[in-house]
C-alpha cells in the first residue's frame, strides 16, 4: 500500500554544554504510515517518541540535529525541506496535536478567531461563513455553548476543551496526516474516549492518516491498525494491532502488556518492568533492553540483535524470538 509518510534510518542527536560528544536519542528508526491508516508509536517515557516526530516536523530543539535518514511525505524528503516550505506543510497538509494544547494555541487570540483564521486559510469562505463554520466545528467536537465559547481565550477553557478545539482546528484543515503526541495523557479517561472518537471521525470524513504517539497500549488498541514499539531510541517490535495483542514477541512489549491495568485480575498488583530506560550516554553494548530483561542470556549482553521478520512484516529485535522463528 502507498505510504503517506515513510521514515527511513532516522538518527537524531543532541549536544550538551561542555561536551564534545553528542547524545543519540533516535538510532536508525524506520517507520511507514500507510495512506488512510493509523499507526501507533509506543514506549515508555524517554524512548525517543517525541524526538522522532519533532525531527520529522522540523521542530527539534536548538541543540538537536538530524544526523541521518529521510522522511518522505508525498514525494518530498521533509528532512531536506527549507523551513518556509515545512511551515506551509505544517499549517496545511500536516496537523499536529500535543499533550498540552496551550503550546499550540495562541494565548492572546480567542479560540473563535484562531479557528476562523484556520478555516479561511483553507477555503474561500468570507468572514461570516467562516464564523458559522467555526461554531459548527466547536459543536461537532462537543464544546457546550459553542457560540459563547467562540469568544473565549484558551486559558478560559479546560484542558479537555482546549484539546477538542485543537481537533476542531485539525478538522478545519482537513490534513493528509495528523501527528498526535500523547494527546490524551493529561485528560480524564472519559474525555480521552471522546478525543479518540473525534480522531476516528476526522479520519473517516477526510481519510486523514494518523501517527498516534502514546505510552498507553489501551489507546493503541482503541485506535491503531499498526504499531511500532520503541525502546531506547530504536524500534524493538512492529506488528499489526491484532498480532501485537495476540502474540507479541519482544520481552519489552510483553512487559508493557503485563503493565496494562485491565489485563490484571482484580486485586493483583500491577506489573512493572524492573529498572529504567538507559541513559543516552550509557547505552548497553548488546541488546539495549538486556539489563531489564528476565530472559537475557550472555549473548544478549554482548551482542546487539537486529530487527528480524517473524513473518508477514511482524518485526522483532530479539535473539530469543529470532532463533525460534529461524528453526520453525
Ligand atoms: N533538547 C534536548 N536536549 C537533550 N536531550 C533531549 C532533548 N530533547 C529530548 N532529549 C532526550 O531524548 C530522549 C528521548 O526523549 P523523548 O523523545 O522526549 O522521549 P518520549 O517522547 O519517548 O518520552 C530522552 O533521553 C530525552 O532526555
Ligand atoms: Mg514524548
Amino acid at each position: 500500500m502507498e505510504n503517506i509518510l515513510s521514515i527511513k534510518d532516522l538518527v537524531v542527536s543532541f549536544a550538551s554544554d561542555g561536551r564534545k560528544d553528542r547524545a543519540v536519542a533516535v538510532n536508525g528508526l524506520s517507520l511507514d504510515i500507510p495512506r488512510g491508516g493509523t499507526v501507533g508509536l509506543v514506549g515508555e517515557s524517554g524512548c525517543g517518541k517525541s524526538v522522532t516526530s519533532l525531527s520529522v516536523m522540523g521542530l527539534l530543539a536548538e541543540n538537536g540535529r538530524v544526523d541521518a535518514g529521510e522522511a518522505r511525505f508525498a514525494g518530498q524528503d521533509l528532512l531536506k525541506l527549507p523551513d518556509r516550505e515545512l511551515r506551509k506543510l505544517r499549517g496545511n497538509r500536516i496537523s499536529m496535536i500535543f499533550q498540552e494544547p496551550m503550546t499550540s494555541l495562541n494565548p492572546v487570540l480567542t479560540v473563535g478567531r484562531q479557528l476562523t483564521e484556520a478555516i479561511r486559510q483553507h477555503s474561500d469562505m468570507d468572514k461570516a461563513a467562516a464564523k458559522a463554520r467555526a461554531i459548527e466545528l466547536l459543536e461537532h467536537v462537543g464544546i457546550p455553548e459553542a457560540a459563547t465559547r467562540f469568544g473565549n481565550y484558551p486559558h478560559q477553557l479546560s484542558g479537555g476543551m482546549r484539546q477538542r478545539v485543537m481537533i476542531g482546528m485539525a478538522m478545519a484543515m482537513t490534513p493528509d496526516l495528523l501527528i498526535a503526541d500523547e494527546p490524551t495523557t493529561a485528560l480524564d479517561v472519559s474525555i480521552e474516549a471522546q478525543i479518540l472518537r473525534l480522531m476516528k471521525d476526522l479520519q473517516r470524513r477526510h481519510g486523514t492518516s494518523i501517527l498516534m504517539i502514546t505510552h498507553n497500549l489501551g489507546v493503541v488498541a482503541e485506535l491503531c491498525d499498526e504499531v511500532y514499539v520503541m525502546y531506547a531510541g530504536e524500534v524493538v517490535e512492529r506488528a499489526d494491532v491484532f498480532t501485537l495483542f495476540r502474540d507479541c514477541a519482544h520481552p519489552y512489549t510483553r512487559g508493557l502488556m503485563a503493565s496494562l491495568p485491565r489485563m490484571t485480575p482484580k486485586g493483583q498488583r500491577l506489573y512493572n518492568i524492573r529498572g529504567t530506560v538507559p541513559n543516552l550516554r550509557a547505552m548497553p553494548a548488546g541488546c539495549r533492553f538486556a539489563p531489564r530483561c528476565e530472559l537475557a542470556s550472555e549473548r544478549c549482553h554482548a551482542e546487539k540483535p537486529g530487527l528480524i521478520d517473524l513473518g508477514g512484516g511482524h518485526l522483532c529485535r530479539c535473539f530469543l524470538r529470532g532463533e525460534a522463528a529461524n528453526h520453525e
